[in-house]
């Protein structure tokens, strides 16, 4: 069989991993593997080439992937629908492994409509793929928030001050609240949890007034705070969303703070730095288990589907499944965050 592989949407610690995992499995079972690169825009131009084990044998600990990404959505164009099909027969693929978030995976559910046998594998920074109680590269991403609010405990204790701090993850929390809750962080705003900046001024005022010299606040880049203004006029990727990190809210809150506290505030965005760099324990892991399940199952000749984490083992769900909803935060970490680092007194 000839396996083509691809890595789709957002790069993520942990896609060398899942590549590695893929082309082993594969090998060890008479695969061919190629690697197409790109995502869906190396597929559309027929980019690939064959993947060995000598091609993976030192990628294990190294962050991005080596196909390389695009946000790329074949979907909205008729040539490039057209091309996607044609290339999988041009390259002599008897199956696909997509590895990806939602719109990756969306896009693999498409070609498997379309006749083409894929699986996916799920990864993005954000967790927030349903159907999997963990996505790829989300560990290292929280690590990165984690370690982030350590270093700025000292900094801000020292200058007494207040650091606002934007962590991505779009419209859930996953990265904040976990990232957050780890590093100690002391207010913790995200999307699932409806917010003003009247209450964010109180809260850091209480925190204040009770003796807390820094004040840290962790706020993921969706957030929508009444009261505040964010930016507005965004530009949006190629599957629509808006690029959160124009909003701006960061800046927005910390000046905010600053103008109603007299407290001196700062602005830190995590960015793509929680996209960065080498993959945690966790990532190299599950993106190792996750990967070879992905070529267990095309070989057993199953499409549509992709392996996701499930209660600490390997479960299979259909990728209609995995990207008909967002997996918000679940309410016990709601819960969690409203006790230790909410903006309303608690008892
Ligand atoms: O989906 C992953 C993610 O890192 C989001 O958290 C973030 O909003 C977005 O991608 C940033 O995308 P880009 O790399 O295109 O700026």
């Amino acid at each position: 069989m000839r396996i083509g592989v691809l890595t789709g949407g957002g790069d993520a610690p942990g896609l060398n991993p899942a590549i590695r995992a893929v082309v082993l499995r594969a090998t060890q079972l008479g695969h061919e593997v190629v690697g197409i690169a790109d995502g869906w825009a190396g597929l559309i131009d027929g980019r690939a080439r064959p993947l060995v084990e000598k091609d993976v044998a030192h990628i294990l600990d190294l962050g991005g992937t080596i196909l390389g990404t695009s946000r790329t959505d074949p979907r909205k164009d008729e040539r490039h629908q057209r091309a996607c099909i044609e290339q999988v027969g041009k390259l002599g693929l008897d199956a696909l492994v997509a590895i990806g978030g939602n719109d990756t995976l969306g896009v693999a559910q498409w070609l498997h409509g379309r006749g083409v046998r894929i699986v996916g594998v799920p990864k993005t920074v954000d967790n927030d793929l349903s159907a999997t109680d963990y996505c790829i590269g989300f560990d290292t991403a929280v690590s990165v928030v984690t370690e982030a609010l350590d270093r700025l405990r000292t900094t801000a204790s020292s200058h007494h001050r207040a650091m606002v701090v934007e962590a991505m993850g779009r419209d859930t929390g996953w990265v904040a609240a976990v990232g957050g809750l780890a590093g100690g962080a002391d207010i913790i705003l995200v999307p699932e949890i409806p917010v003003t900046a009247e209450e964010v001024v109180e809260a850091v005022r209480h925190l204040k007034e009770h003796g807390d010299d820094d004040i840290i606040v962790v706020v993921s880049e969706a957030v929508e705070i009444e009261g505040l203004d964010a930016q507005t006029s965004i530009e949006r990727d190629a599957f629509g969303h808006p690029r959160l990190d124009q909003r701006a809210i960061g800046a927005s809150l910390a000046r905010h703070i600053e103008e109603r506290t007299s407290i001196e505030s700062r602005v830190v965005v995590l960015g793509h730095l929680q996209r960065g760099g080498s993959p945690t324990t966790n990532d190299r892991f599950w993106a190792t288990r996750l990967g070879v399940s992905a070529v267990d199952l095309v070989t057993a000749g199953k499409s549509g589907v992709l392996p996701v984490a499930r209660g600490g083992k390997v479960a299979v769900v259909t990728l209609s499944e995995a990207v008909s909803t967002t997996r918000r935060l679940d309410p016990e970490l709601i819960e969690l965050i409203g006790r230790l680092a909410g903006t309303r007194p608690q008892h």
